[in-house]
């Protein structure tokens, strides 16, 4: 008799692909099977293994698992964009980290990953009004992986934040799709101004470690800030500032300075 035929709807490439590696991993090297097997081989569905995944890290005597599980769980049923967003970010990181080999990668390891997820589920409680338990996220987000992002700010999707040490995004800041950032990158206020008062990050800008982007300035569509500038004033698209205070240094040299920052772009499938 014929194998039934999959309904079409049920299929997913990327978790597919995404067990199809945790599998090889345990394969691999036993020792590691306990975690890949609660974290991934155990779940359904993606969304069911970012929410224990986010829920493992972010628990603590505070919160236990089981409570942080289902607040995420609970998010992630009333606004499927979340899940939308953790899998163009999931992808974003595929394409654009040579050090990311498998998409299984960044859900096991990547802090920066990690922590954009979870900041997304404090952005959804802040937005509900739920603003004790968005800070108790940002908190812990804040704690654990050493990113601080304020549950107001609207960060868009394909979204990477590469090596994820000490990141700090304020309240009022807006970052646009396609945005990959590196370590120690300050989204901050200059403390001069009031209420809306950090910067506006346009889609696929590249901002490079230690960068400081200080005041609502908006810096536009794929431009780039090279590594330790301090960016003061607005930054027109597809241009590349450097320096202390940043000055305009040159064109940002490609369509899409965030996505091909490290050449990789088309050299792997998913
Ligand atoms: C230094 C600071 C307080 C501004 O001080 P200010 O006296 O009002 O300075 P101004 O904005 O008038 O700028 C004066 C000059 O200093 C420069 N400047 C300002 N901030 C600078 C900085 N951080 N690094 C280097 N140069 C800076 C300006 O470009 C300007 O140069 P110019 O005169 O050649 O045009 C402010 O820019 C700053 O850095 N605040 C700290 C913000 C911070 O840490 N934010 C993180 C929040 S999470």
């Amino acid at each position: 008799m014929a194998e039934p035929r999959r309904n079409i709807s049920s299929v997913d490439p990327v978790w597919e692909q995404i067990q199809h590696e945790a599998q090889q991993a345990v394969k691999d090297e036993p020792l590691i099977g306990g975690f890949v097997h609660a974290c991934i081989l155990h779940h359904k569905s993606i969304e069911k293994a970012l929410s224990y995944r986010i829920a493992a890290k972010l628990a603590s005597n505070e919160m236990s698992m089981v409570v942080v599980r289902e607040i995420v769980d609970e998010a992630f049923a009333e606004d499927p964009g979340l899940v939308e967003a953790a899998r163009a970010d999931l992808v974003a990181i595929y394409e654009r980290d040579p050090a990311c080999h498998r998409l299984v990668q960044p859900i096991l390891y990547f802090k920066g990953y990690q922590a954009v997820q979870a900041y997304r589920v404090g952005h959804h409680l802040w937005m509900k009004g739920k603003r004790d338990l968005a800070y108790f996220v940002q908190m812990r987000v804040s704690e654990i992986f050493g990113v601080d992002i304020h549950p107001a700010a609207r960060i868009g999707k394909g979204i990477m934040i590469d090596h994820a040490h000490s990141i700090v995004i304020g309240e009022t800041a807006v970052v646009g799709d396609n945005v990959s950032m590196l370590h120690s990158v300050t989204l901050g206020g200059t403390g001069k101004e009031e209420e809306d008062r950090h910067p506006k990050i346009g889609d696929g800008v590249l901002i490079g470690a230690g960068a400081k982007v200080l005041g609502n300035i908006k810096v536009g569509h794929c431009s780039r800030i090279a590594a330790g500038s301090v960016v003061l004033e607005e930054v027109p698209p597809c241009k590349t500032v450097a320096g202390i205070p940043a000055k305009i240094v040159g064109e940002a040299g490609c369509d899409q300075p965030s996505v091909l920052m490290d050449h990789m772009f088309g050299s792997k499938s998913v």
